[in-house]
């Protein structure tokens, strides 16, 4: 079939250091990306038309007789055995359409193409655009252009993967120790992570790469796709014999989850691509493209004080002010009070979904607290979890239709709580008008906003699968709030880091990143939800000595250079500190203030450091003129004294000063280091590739190097 007037083919999209070349299908025209990754500069259209040639396969035996290629909508009618970008059925019908190309248009960035089988009745369209982070944004769309309602399984977007690529990283976890990583070869075969909760969930990972086999973050170059998308998803790489490679990513829809009448659309969420020399370049092209979407803050991020581990539920206004006139003294500019301000709420057994101040213990309402916060000088916040309902809550006893589930009975609690149904529009105005009241009634300036559990059996009001309606609702609601309430923030909390994702960030200011606050623990946390999150989006609290949720006691310095190169926050009783921790603690947010425009700019790095008990994570000015490290010994080193770290990121020609910050807490060094003492200057170049003797700290402590252009 003939192809209409289309741009020249192959369409070659360039922007921010990334290509990506696409061609068609001799037959039916389908898109067929054949290159993604490092920018080709303009090569000519003779030229780029010779690469599409060039990646044309040859047929072989036992297979079609046309080479089988990867399409951008990868389909068995074009011989593909792999898993398809679009699955689905009209009553056991229709469920292996033959796309054809009907409609293509390119710009130097964007491309966009619609593809349909007449027959099956179902119109396909791709779209895909590249930033100026060279970060690739792509969606695909599918419309029922038949009568009868389309019951879709599977829409995905599909983008090949280079031949070097061939083990993969992920990361995986469980509450309190989100983000861990793990690698695999990328075998024949598909490998999938894929989330049911409902949400993204502690073991999602972030990103999920594939690159050179090694690939660390300084270098090995690695490819990275991540769903958009804050509720089911799968996402993973899938290799098969014949030279074929792919990255995917879809919403996990459950069954009967999406049925299209006749017209009606299903988009996928917005999946976001990149590729890197090393993690950190993948990084910086997420960060980067995060940190230009509208509503980005714009104001340094100011120092937290969270109430949840000072308090917990023991809410009371004397003790709130008190602890509220100490995180003044000690540079707080956010007083957040969590959870236990609301109707009955003592602790987690009840009241979520009655979001009314508890009258016995606020009976003059917050305004007193408020008040006493705001004449500080300090922002108010306020924890709310509103897609929640306690089954022992008001609201549970007027509208018990109004929890998610199947018909089968409650699905199993967790919290001792059951999530409510957004998407009925009923339950929907209610909570958006107790928000709303609550915002209009106080001055609150910040909600942290919490998601205690998975979604379990999230059947809605006639009991569909209802996760697809309930995120979306929840995406207009927060999108709601927000254009109401100018300037209010939001952070997005899920028991810690459980729904982290590029979806939810559209929507908010900052993540809490998990509830462990332990340093050793957080060190590993941060550095791989870095891989999505700049540091300013990344809430890092400096906790208690003895970390509540391991046990394990650290040094305040150790607390505090683990903390201090995200969104500083304290969480922790500070009306029982020493006069020295307080004055160590006052000097720590000190510094946060010189370091955070650095922070909010700066590129994040990462030390490909071999002995797993040495720590290195930190940031650089756009210009390469300061930056500052965490450095942290988090067991007992292999090496006594260390080896020698190298500083990543500076610029190799420039002359640098060195700083060394550590607290009291020595390390069992004896003699001195030759560089620590006096002036030491020395070149980018050399801190990259010679690096510098720490001294020796003991386990569990840690130092910020701050490096400063000559
Ligand atoms: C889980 C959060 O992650 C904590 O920080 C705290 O807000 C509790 N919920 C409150 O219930």
């Amino acid at each position: 079939m003939a192809t209409p007037a289309m741009p020249h083919w192959p369409i070659h999209l360039r922007a921010g250091g990334t290509s990506l070349l696409i061609d068609r299908a001799d037959e039916t025209g389908v898109p067929i990306i054949v290159y993604w990754g490092e920018d080709l500069g303009d090569p000519g259209r003779e030229n780029l038309a010779a690469q599409a040639r060039a990646a044309i396969p040859q047929p072989v035996t036992g297979s079609t007789d046309a080479a089988v290629r990867l399409t951008a909508m990868p389909m068995e009618a074009d011989g593909w055995p792999g898993s398809p970008g679009l699955a689905g059925h009209r009553d056991g019908r229709d469920w292996s359409p033959r796309l054809i190309l009907t409609e293509a248009t390119a710009t130097a960035g964007t491309a966009r193409f619609t593809l349909g089988d007449e027959a099956a009745g179902l119109a396909v369209r791709l779209e895909y655009g590249l930033d100026q982070a060279g970060l690739l944004h792509a969606r695909a769309s599918v419309t029922n252009t038949g009568e009868r309602p389309y019951l879709l399984d599977r829409l995905a977007v599909t983008l090949p993967l280079d031949p070097a690529a061939s083990e993969i990283l992920t990361t995986t976890g469980r509450h309190l120790r989100e983000r861990q990583p793990q690698r695999e070869p990328l075998t024949v075969g598909a490998h999938v992570r894929e989330s049911r909760r409902g949400r993204p969930g502690f073991d999602a990972t972030g990103l999920y790469c594939a690159g050179r086999p090694g690939f660390g973050f300084r270098d090995g170059r690695v490819w990275a796709i991540h769903l958009s998308w804050s509720g089911n998803g799968t996402i993973g790489a899938e290799r098969l014999p014949g030279g074929l490679r792919a990255l995917h990513a879809a919403e996990l829809l459950s069954p009967g989850e999406i049925t299209l009448g006749a017209g009606q659309e299903y988009s996928t969420p917005t999946v976001l691509a990149a590729w890197g020399d090393g993690l950190d370049a993948v990084a910086a092209r997420f960060h980067r493209s995060l940190r230009a979407r509208a509503g980005h803050p714009s104001s340094q991020r100011p120092v937290t004080l969270n109430t949840w581990e000072a308090v917990y539920f023991a809410q009371d206004l004397d003790a709130l002010t008190q602890l509220a006139d100490r995180a003044a003294a000690i540079g707080v500019e956010r007083f957040v009070l969590d959870d236990g301000w609301f109707l009955g709420r003592r602790d987690d057994t009840s009241s979520l979904g009655d979001w009314v101040v508890d009258p016995q213990l606020w009976p003059d309402g917050l305004t007193p607290l408020i008040d006493h916060v705001k004449g500080l000088g300090l922002q108010f916040g306020l924890w709310v979890e509103p897609e929640m309902i306690s089954p022992r809550s008001e609201l549970a006893r007027a509208h018990p239709e109004w929890i998610l589930h199947t018909g089968t009975g409650l699905p199993p609690s967790a919290r001792n709580q059951q999530v409510l149904d957004l998407s009925n529009p009923a339950a929907f105005t209610a909570i958006h008008g107790a928000l709303d009241a609550l915002l209009r009634r106080y001055p609150i300036d910040y909600l942290k906003w919490d998601h205690n559990r998975d979604l379990l059996q999230p059947g809605g009001a006639d009991g569909r699968a209802a996760t697809h309606d309930v995120v979306t609702a929840l995406y207009r609601l927060l999108d709601r709030l927000r254009a109401d309430h100018r300037g209010l923030e939001i952070e997005s909390c899920a028991s810690g880091g459980g729904r982290i994702d590029a979806g939810i960030l559209e929507r908010t200011d900052r993540v809490w990143t998990s509830d462990c606050i332990d340093p050793i623990e957080r060190a590993t946390i941060q550095r791989y939800t870095g891989l999505l999150v700049p540091g300013e989006l990344m809430g890092a609290h400096i906790g208690a000595d003895v970390a509540h949720s391991t046990g394990r006691a650290t040094s305040l310095t150790m607390r505090a250079v683990i903390a201090l190169l995200g969104h500083l926050g304290v969480e922790w009783d500070i009306r029982t500190l020493t006069p020295s921790e307080e004055r160590e603690l006052a000097g720590w947010i000190r510094l946060h203030k010189e370091l955070r425009p650095l922070i909010r700019t700066g590129t994040t790095v990462n030390a490909d450091l071999d002995d797993p008990a040495l720590f290195l994570r930190g940031v650089v000015s756009p210009d390469r003129s300061e930056a500052a490290y965490s450095y942290a010994v988090l067991a007992s080193t292999q090496a006594y004294p260390p080896e020698s770290i190298r500083l990543p990121g500076l610029d190799d020609d420039a002359v640098y000063e060195l700083e060394w910050l550590t607290g009291p807490d020595d390390g069992p060094g004896l003699g001195p280091l030759p560089w620590l003492d006096g002036d030491h200057r020395i070149l980018g170049r050399q801190l990259r590739l010679g690096g510098v003797r720490p001294p020796v700290l003991n386990p569990g402590n840690a130092a910020l190097i701050r490096v400063t252009a000559a």
